[in-house]
């Protein structure tokens, strides 16, 4: 069985694209690819279209990993249904998702629970803070997290 991992966040040119990147080369490297797979999407959908902001595609050609192919959509109510996991960046993600989909109960996630240190924190918006190192940080920890957490359920 495949598992399909969604990371939101508000624009999709910031933190969600960053998270895509880096989770797509941790499964890569561990020979997962076959198994795992990611995309990222916004609620909001100002830049649908466009690829990652500069100081995404900065952080990330500096840590040698790729953001080829990578281009922000909305989210939409049917993701839902296809991925199994839906990973947000900060609450307000969540509570857009909720709206968008119509459904309060929907099952998302906060990126930093799966930390052991950081559960219950957000990635701050760096498109404001304009901090991107540190989300890079952030959203890494975050996906190592993940994925050790979906080897285990799903024992890859
Ligand atoms: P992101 O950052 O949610 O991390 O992609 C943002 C990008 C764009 C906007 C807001 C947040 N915006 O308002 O255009």
């Amino acid at each position: 069985m495949e598992v399909n991992v969604l990371f939101i966040c508000l624009g999709n040119i910031c933190r969600s694209p960053m998270a895509e990147a880096i989770f797509r080369d941790l499964v890569k490297k561990e020979g997962l690819d076959n198994k795992v797979s990611c995309d990222s999407a916004g609620t909001g959908g100002w830049h649908v279209g466009n690829p990652p902001h500069k100081g995404t595609r900065d952080i990330l050609k500096i840590n040698n990993i790729s953001d080829e192919g990578i281009m922000a959509r909305q989210f939409i109510k049917e993701d839902i249904e296809q991925f199994e996991y839906l990973i947000a960046m900060d609450p307000s993600n969540i509570k857009n998702i909720q709206k968008l989909s119509g459904d309060s109960a929907v099952k998302t996630r906060l990126l930093l629970d799966y930390t052991d240190q950081k559960k219950g924190k957000e990635v701050p918006d760096p498109y404001y803070t304009g901090n991107f190192d540190e989300v890079y940080g952030l959203v890494r920890e975050g996906c190592e997290a993940l994925l050790k957490e979906i080897k285990t359920t799903y024992h890859f």
